[in-house]
């Protein structure tokens, strides 16, 4: 059964980057759990989705946040299988009979951006289909991880819309002006290797595979200094809303600023000493 409360229907899950010292932090697995409508994004789940961000943001120990699919259920006796997914886009039957004040003020607060604001690393973990709102909470990640059956696409237009959670613009960032105008235009699904082929994603797996890949990254983002990370994260964000000049000149101020960390001290002490550096997080 779908979940149908606040917790159920974004379960949670922590794993601690180092078993033996839980000091290191954790990186925490937030799964889309209605997988009978494809994990579409409904009220609850954006509203689950807001709150889940926000907890990113104020639990220290929390290092790494990875956003996933629950898979089907077993399917009913006589009844087909449901197909995977990631999150089969918004909640369709939500939009019927809205108007655009409405929808205006859901959308001024909307999932999609709590989780682009979050500045600790992110990770989607996609299996199947990533459509429309999933396609779009993909990509308010920092890093996609995908299978090979997964699947692609902005089909907002075959329903009289267009993406509204940021997809016109993060995607435009992403794959470039020409790719994303042809995906919102046609409104066409596309497979993991094409999308893995023009950056899109940035990896893919057999669906065996999915889950180690993606915690083994988020283990190596998530051991080192989470002030680093954030600033690393801020000064890579700062490409997409300044010129070239302005950015670089930016780059300087927070690298330099980096110089009065203890991080830095223990970074390149830990290089110097062949040690592994402990961080502080400050
Ligand atoms: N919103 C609400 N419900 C959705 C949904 C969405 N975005 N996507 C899938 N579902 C529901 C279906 O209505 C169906 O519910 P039901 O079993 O109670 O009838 C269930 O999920 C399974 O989907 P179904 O369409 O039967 O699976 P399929 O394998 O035949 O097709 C898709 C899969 C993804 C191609 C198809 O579900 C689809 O096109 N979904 C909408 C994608 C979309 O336009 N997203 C952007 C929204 S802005």
């Amino acid at each position: 059964m779908d979940g149908e409360s606040e917790q159920e229907i974004l379960l949670e899950e922590s794993i601690f980057i180092d078993a033996e010292d839980e000091s290191k932090g954790r990186i925490v697995i937030f799964t889309i759990n209605r997988p009978d409508k494809l994990n579409a994004l409904n009220k609850l789940v954006t509203s689950a989705i807001k709150q889940a961000s926000k907890k990113v943001m104020n639990e220290e120990s929390i290092r790494v946040a990875i956003f996933a699919g629950a898979s089907p259920n077993k399917p009913l006796e006589g009844k087909r299988s449901k197909p995977n997914s990631f999150v089969a886009g918004a909640d369709i039957s939500e939009f019927k009979g809205k108007k655009s004040e409405e929808i205006f003020e859901i959308f001024s607060d909307n999932c999609w951006e709590a989780v682009w604001k979050i500045e600790k690393p992110t990770i989607a973990m996609i299996d199947g289909f990533a459509l429309g709102g999933g396609c779009e909470l993909a990509m308010s990640c920092d890093i996609r991880i995908a299978t090979e059956r997964s699947v692609f696409g902005q089909p907002e237009i075959n329903l009289g819309l267009i993406p509204g959670g940021g997809g016109t613009q993060r995607l435009t960032h992403l794959v470039g002006y020409g790719k994303a105008l042809e995906l919102i235009l046609s409104g066409k699904f596309i497979d993991a290797e094409e999308a893995y082929s023009f950056g899109l994603i940035n990896h893919i797996c057999s669906p065996e595979d999915l889950r180690n890949k993606t915690i083994e990254l988020a283990t190596t983002i998530g051991s080192k200094s989470s002030h680093t990370l954030k600033i690393a994260k801020s000064a890579v964000r700062m490409a997409l809303n300044h010129s070239i000049d302005e950015g670089i000149q930016k780059e300087l101020r927070v690298f330099s600023d980096l110089f009065d960390t203890e991080d830095k001290e223990i970074g390149v002490n830990a290089f110097l000493e062949k040690k592994t550096p402990n961080w502080k997080g400050r």
